[in-house]
């Protein structure tokens, strides 16, 4: 069976009007990370991090899926063999695509959780530190978020599926923070055929086997239409 592990990045949400972390004028320089994205941050000022995500919320619910998110969700459903798809994207944009089966590493916005408890719940739009968790009563409320310096989600998980792919492919990262960063490594190592698609050359392009430069909405349906019409030698 012919396993495709897809990780991607910011800039497949690119085109879709959802700005990204480190290009020029990306949203690491318009806030500051440890502000916003740490658990220091969060407990220093939770309102100040609460308004962050309230503000990337609204606008990803008002971004629509792009032709890239809708290229994969066709993957997913016509490829005869598996795809695994790993997004280190908070936005649901795969999934308004179609996607059906996302592991989202480093959370989603659509998420609440409770920092004393741990219970989890669909986020409202607008989120507060005082809101009250409906399992403990807690006004300890958080976004479904991975912070720097705490675990991603389903990790063994999915270096379980990196070790076991047959075409590992990265679309759309910069490549700068692990641990997603070294899957391309893993997949190397383990034997797979490595892709990069992006705008750019990265940090890890040197790693890849082949890689396809340019917008994730010109070059993510090609490598699609390819992959369906020829199999993985691509
Ligand atoms: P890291 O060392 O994995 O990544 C740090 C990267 O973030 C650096 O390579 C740099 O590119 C960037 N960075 C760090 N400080 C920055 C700053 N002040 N301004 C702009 N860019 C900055 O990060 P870590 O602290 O070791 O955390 C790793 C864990 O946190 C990983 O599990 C990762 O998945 C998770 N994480 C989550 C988020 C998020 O916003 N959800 C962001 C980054 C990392
Ligand atoms: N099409 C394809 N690639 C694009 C496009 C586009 N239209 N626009 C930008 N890119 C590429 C950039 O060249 C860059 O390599 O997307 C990448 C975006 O990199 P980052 O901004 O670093 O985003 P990402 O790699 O997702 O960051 C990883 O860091 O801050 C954390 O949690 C955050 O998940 C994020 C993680």
């Amino acid at each position: 069976m012919r396993k495709i592990v897809i990780l991607t990045g910011a800039g497949i949400s690119a085109e879709s009007g959802l700005g990204t972390f480190r290009d020029v004028g990306g949203i690491w320089s318009q806030y500051d990370l440890e502000e916003v994205a740490t658990p220091e941050g969060f407990a220093r000022n939770p309102a100040l991090v609460h308004d962050f995500y309230n503000a990337r919320r609204a606008n990803a619910l008002a971004a629509e899926p792009n032709a890239a998110h809708a290229a994969l969700a066709r993957l997913e459903r016509d490829w005869q063999g598996e795809v695994v798809l790993v997004t280190q994207n908070i936005d649901d944009l795969h999934e308004r695509a179609g996607h059906q089966r996302v592991i989202h590493m480093h959370g989603e916005l659509t998420g609440a959780l409770c920092a004393q408890c741990g219970a989890h719940w669909t986020a409202p739009l607008v989120m507060r530190a005082e809101d009250p968790c409906p399992e403990c009563g807690e006004a300890a409320t958080r976004p479904d978020i991975v912070w720097f310096g705490e675990m991603p989600y389903d990790m063994d998980l999915i270096e379980r599926h990196v070790i076991s792919a047959d075409l590992f492919a990265a679309i759309g990262t910069s490549g700068q923070v692990f641990p997603a960063a070294g899957f391309v490594m893993h997949a190397n190592a383990a034997g797979a055929e490595t892709v990069e698609l992006n705008l750019e050359p990265s940090e890890l392009s040197g790693m890849f086997d082949r890689r396809f430069e340019g917008p994730a909405t010109e070059v993510v349906p090609g490598w699609v239409e390819g992959l369906l019409a020829g199999g993985l030698r691509q």
